[in-house]
């Protein structure tokens, strides 16, 4: 099964790429930058990753990103996540990224999507990984800040997919962006939100409801509401379940505690997701593996979330058949693989 989880395609559908920068590469692009980071060594920053909730995590996360300032910067950060991505069997990628956290430091926005986007090209040729971009709004900033981010983003059509909504969410309900939402929709994106990580189950019907999402990102507390269980089962609403950082960030205490095998059983399309592989301990394959092992998914459960996560992608139909089938191919050749070992031990 290990093998299985390896080697199937994947499509990612909830990773931060500021979520993806490595303490040696915070280091390295410091000291290009003549920014001194406030940790001695690469090992005393890893030290410091023992989060108690979301808003620990998000202390370092944005405290971790100042570095970042030149296009080459945010080339060089999304560079390195496509080609750990790749290892890990991912072939296509949607991709958030937080404006707000570096505009508000006087880096323009177009450095920031100019970098991500020449990585995403160059990773399209190298390793024929294809990706789009999720610009997510910070919900602890006000509803005017995400307005004018908006603004500023209309320029770029259709090099953004979709907006999102992500930050500390207790207390930040999806209601505050009704209106940021509909304009971001009325302009032709699609629409995302963090929602039910922390927060209750009315924030994942308040994005359902007034943000018309398309996807759910974590989605896990749907699940102590029944009525919004199944609203989200017959409407087959996506979540984007990141299993790792649910343990990292103590929403659940263990692994075995993830209700990720109970989603699959009730028939949620539940995908698997990394979030802030840096900060957490994995990216995706590394969370298919962990989840595996601690859930004791069985094959077919492997399958439908490779499989559903090509379902919950914003892919055209005819790229999204052609990744379902790259998972048909590769599931028949480790039922092959299987068999070869099996006659072998006869
Ligand atoms: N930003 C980066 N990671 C996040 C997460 N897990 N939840 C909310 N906002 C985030
Ligand atoms: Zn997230």
């Amino acid at each position: 099964m290990e093998k299985l989880a390896a080697t199937l395609p994947k499509a990612e559908l909830h990773l931060h790429i500021e979520g993806t920068f490595e303490p040696e590469l915070i280091f390295s692009i410091a000291e290009r930058n003549k920014i001194k980071v406030p940790f001695a060594s690469v090992e005393a920053l890893k030290a410091a990753y023992e989060f108690q909730d979301l808003q620990s995590f998000l202390d370092l996360y944005y405290a971790g990103m100042n570095v970042l300032k030149t296009e080459q910067d945010f080339h060089d950060l999304a560079a390195a996540y496509f080609e750990k991505a790749h290892v890990q069997n991912v072939v296509h990628a949607e991709i958030f990224f937080d404006p707000q956290a570096h505009t508000a430091r006087g880096i323009p926005f177009d450095v920031v999507i100019e970098g991500l986007s020449k990585a995403a090209e160059e990773s399209k040729q190298k390793y024929g990984i294809t990706s789009k971009l999720i610009m997510c709004f910070l919900r602890d900033q006000s509803a005017q800040s995400a307005m004018e981010t908006l603004d500023s983003a209309l320029k770029y059509g259709d090099r953004i997919v979709a907006v999102g909504l992500d930050s500390a969410e207790v207390g930040n309900p999806p209601s505050k962006f009704k209106d940021v939402f509909d304009k971001a929709r009325a302009n032709g994106w699609l629409t995302v939100a963090h929602a039910g990580e922390e927060g209750p189950p009315e924030y994942v019907w308040e994005a359902i409801k007034l943000l018309k999402v398309s996807r759910i990102d974590h989605g896990i507390r749907s699940l102590e509401d029944p009525e919004l269980t199944r609203h989200i089962v017959e409407e087959q609403m996506p979540l984007t379940v990141c299993p790792l950082s649910n343990v990292r960030l103590k929403v659940f205490s263990h692994l075995k505690q993830h209700n990720l095998k109970r989603m699959l059983e009730l028939g949620v399309r539940a995908t698997i997701n990394s979030d802030d592989p840096a900060y957490f301990g994995g990216y995706v394959g590394d969370n298919f593996q962990a989840a595996q092992s601690a859930l004791d998914l069985n094959q077919d459960e492997l399958e439908r979330l490779a499989r559903n996560s090509f379902h919950a992608s914003f892919l055209s139909d005819g790229e999204r058949n052609t990744y379902l089938s790259m998972v048909d191919d590769a599931v028949k050749h480790w039922q092959n693989l299987r068999k070869h070992d099996l006659c072998q031990h006869e």
